[in-house]
């Protein structure tokens, strides 16, 4: 069981089931912004965290355990802002049961088709919750007959999906929906194993300055014990200090508890799988055998820019994985056919002065933060380079912004351009800020001061900068096709024999 290779940990521990026992449904509440899903759930929890959400939006996936009839239902409450559509789909891939929340006041919305098409993707059931019938704006018959429309086919009306007509306000029906949740998990029949170690999935991840990297796990099978070591991909932590939904220390949990595990060695992704393992030693050897696998990490793979795109560089840092994936997923559609972001530098945890230097390399930069802040070094580097730090907790503000920055530099008629390239033959010397090597250009001419793409089987690796040129032993300012050459270069991604070091260079028309 300990050697199973991470990706298939869960398939295998379906198959292997020795003690089963029934396994409490994990629930996504989804839909439309602002369609009520927080405030069902909260109504559900009798707790109140909805006025604490920086304007009324749920910012973080928030995973929640409740009892029903003396049975267990975990709730993940999926944020409905249309810029958490990276972060929603993960929610569904975790969940073994959907709520799609559609409000009696609008019915159905873009984002309760999005919704729906995820539950589709992900084949899990789902139930329907019309909501807030108490509204005066209610009316619950058109909301079902645009849900009919759309072809979600509801109970009574031509198919046989179960359906309740709720109020978060009141709790009107909210007894009969958990209901039919809770037979809907019988009829499924989840099932898991107590007696083997915990696996299922990430739900987030954050940084902390003091606490250091925590992950709330999701657990779809076994147990998870104090001692024990947790894996994610090439991250571990061993279980020292672990805490229920609630921030309460506990020293065991089981399926399908979201426990948060602080003391990660590496960030993980959300939505990524977990495996627990009962030793250290059996946990680093299945990730030695995964670093293997995947060979050495790339540090950029973004793909090469055309030459007639403007792009900007941007610097982004989030408090939370998944938040930081969802303005990503935000940020690509803003490409226009002039300009786009290409993002120098992302990442949890707040901005540091090594994040204004990557993107104070090239003018123009724009450095973002949502929920962090930044550190006095950061803000003096700034200051220094005449950069702007802007710090965000609301999404469509951060996402507003960098769509008006980027439309203020669309107008700009800097190009960057393309001049040459060269095959890197030698690598001389390295450090971790650059180094000498020995290279023939292949096509065009490169320059001292030209930013070099550094290209690794077809993939922008990341960027550097030629500091010095040689040709034939003398010091030169420019190389041309044909030229074998020595290069100085300042870059803090290696660079390896067989790569190839694409010339950019700013041209100003
Ligand atoms: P996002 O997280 O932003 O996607 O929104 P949400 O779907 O979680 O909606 P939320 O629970 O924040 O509710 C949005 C608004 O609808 C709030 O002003 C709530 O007070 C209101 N609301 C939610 N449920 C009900 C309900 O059952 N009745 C009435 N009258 N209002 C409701
Ligand atoms: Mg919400």
């Amino acid at each position: 069981m300990q050697s199973v290779v991470l990706c298939s940990t869960i398939m295998a521990a379906k198959k292997e089931l020795k003690s089963t026992a029934v396994r409490p449904p994990v629930v996504a509440i989804m839909g439309h912004i602002d369609h009520g899903k927080s405030t069902l759930l909260d109504y559900i929890r009798k707790s109140n965290v909805v006025a604490g959400e920086a304007g009324g939006i749920t910012q973080h996936i928030s995973a929640y355990e409740v009892e029903h009839n003396g049975k267990k239902i975990t709730f993940l409450d999926t944020p409905g802002h249309e810029a958490f559509a990276a972060t929603r789909s993960r929610g569904a891939s975790i969940a073994d049961i959907a709520v799609l929340v559609v409000s009696a006041e609008d019915g159905v919305k873009a984002q309760t088709m999005g919704a729906f098409e995820f539950i589709q993707e992900s084949k899990i059931p789902y139930v329907v919750a019309i909501t807030k019938i108490d509204s005066p704006k209610a009316d619950a018959e058109r909301a079902k007959y645009s849900l009919v429309e759309k072809g979600i086919y509801l109970e009574g009306m031509g198919g046989s999906i179960s359906f309740s007509e709720v109020s978060a306000k009141t709790g009107k029906n909210i007894d009969e929906l958990l209901d039919t949740i809770l037979l809907t998990a019988e009829l499924e029949n989840f099932e898991g194993d107590p007696s083997v170690p915990a696996s299922g999935f990430v739900l987030e991840s954050s940084m902390d300055s003091k606490k250091g990297i925590s992950a709330t796990l999701v657990i779809k099978n076994g147990t998870i014990k104090q001692g024990n070591v947790v894996v994610i991909q090439t991250a571990h932590a061993p279980v020292r200090l672990m805490e229920n939904f609630g921030g309460q220390t506990i020293k065991e949990a089981s399926f399908s508890s979201p426990v948060k595990v602080i003391g990660f060695d590496s960030l993980p992704e959300a939505g990524s799988e977990f495996q627990v393992f009962e030793n250290k030693k059996d946990a680093l050897q299945v990730i030695a055998k995964l670093k293997e696998l995947k060979g050495s990490p790339k540090q950029h793979a973004d793909s090469f820019v055309p030459s007639d795109m403007e792009t900007i560089p941007l610097v982004i840092k989030a408090d939370v994985a998944g938040s930081l994936d969802a303005i990503v997923h935000q940020i690509n559609k803003f490409e226009t056919s002039t300009a786009k972001y290409k993002i120098v530098s992302q990442g949890v945890g707040e901005i540091t002065d090594g994040d204004v230097k990557t993107a104070g390399n090239t003018a123009d930069a724009v450095i973002v933060g949502f929920h962090v802040k930044a550190s006095r070094q950061a803000i003096d580097v700034a200051e220094k380079l005449g950069m702007e730090i802007k710090l965000f907790t609301i999404i469509y503000e951060l996402t507003d912004f960098l769509e008006a920055a980027l439309e203020k530099r669309r107008t700009r008629v800097t190009k960057e351009e393309e001049m040459g390239l060269m095959k890197v033959v030698r690598v001389f010397s390295w450090t971790n800020k650059g180094g000498v090597l020995g290279g023939k250009v292949q096509e065009g001419n490169i320059k001292i001061n030209d930013s070099l793409a550094i290209i690794r089987r077809d993939v922008e690796i990341g960027r550097a900068v030629v500091k010095g040129l040689q040709r034939a032993k003398q010091e030169v300012t420019e190389l041309k096709e044909g030229d074998e050459c020595g290069m100085m270069i300042s870059s803090k991604y290696e660079i390896a024999e067989g790569d190839r070091l694409k010339a950019i260079r700013k041209i100003t028309i």
